[in-house]
């Protein structure tokens, strides 16, 4: 199966993370804030977000974990985007950012690994933007395991973290690896927001039959099963490097 963030991606569309575009715009004027400096995304998908930040005058560099999705990342922008896990930041050279973004990407990493890999990354003072779905309070192992199954097994990737870790949870664990919420907004149930598409529908599908094929079967089973539900709630936040 075609995971459903990789047809999408092959389709164009993007900003595939809670709140879309709008949450993007909120993450920015953020990263605004921060001192100057290289920012890191994480699991850039199609790039839209890496070329907006490149277009508010800063460098950026992403590393991607899914081969396909890094070249493709690489063609359409002509970033650097290293073929890497999150967890690999933990060897990376140290205070090398002054910004990393991630939108819905951590939950599927090893969080402890992944977090205390982007602490080391970046400088103090400078800071962590993301944007993901975090179980809902009182979320059982059970529950989440079952979820996370069924997502896999519609489209292709799991609908939140593998533990039932709740925002009170990542919040905790930021702390764990010295990276201090400054900001932090809940934006609703589910995975509030659409994705942007580059070119129409036709278009899109003339380019790449097979990618719309996927994305139909994807869609009539999300018909059927909408993702999130009352299970997931979506936040975004920034947390900065003590
Ligand atoms: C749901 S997509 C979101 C893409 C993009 N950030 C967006 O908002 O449209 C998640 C992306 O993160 C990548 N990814 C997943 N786990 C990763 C990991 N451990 N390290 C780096 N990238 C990862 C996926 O291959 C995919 O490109």
């Amino acid at each position: 199966m075609i995971p459903w963030h990789v047809a999408a991606a092959r389709l164009g569309e993007g900003d595939l993370h809670p709140g879309g575009a709008e949450a993007t715009r909120r993450l920015l004027a953020w990263m605004a804030g921060l001192p100057e400096g290289d920012v890191l995304e994480i699991g850039p998908g199609l790039g839209l977000s890496a070329l907006r930040v490149q277009a508010a005058g800063r460098r950026v560099e992403a590393i991607e974990v899914h081969p396909q999705m890094a070249r493709l990342c690489r063609e359409r922008t002509g970033l650097s985007v290293v073929h890497a896990p999150a967890e690999a930041l933990v060897t990376w050279p140290q205070a090398r950012y002054a910004a990393v973004l991630a939108e819905s990407v951590l939950y599927g990493t090893d969080l402890p690994v992944a977090l205390a890999g982007i602490a080391r990354v970046l400088r103090p003072g400078e800071g962590l933007l993301l944007s993901d779905a975090t179980w809902c309070e009182g979320t059982s192992p059970e529950v989440a395991r079952q979820a996370n199954l069924d997502s896999r097994r519609r489209f292709g990737i799991p609908m939140a973290s593998e533990q039932p870790w709740t925002w009170a949870d990542w919040r905790q664990m930021l702390g764990a690896a010295g990276l201090r919420l400054v900001h932090e907004e809940r934006l609703g149930p589910g995975s509030p927001g659409g994705p942007t598409r580059e070119r129409g529908p036709a278009t899109a599908w003339l380019r790449d039959p097979a990618a719309g094929l996927a994305m139909l079967r994807l869609r009539w089973r999300q018909r059927w099963a909408p993702r999130g539900g009352g299970q997931v709630e979506s936040w975004v936040g920034l947390a900065v490097r003590g």
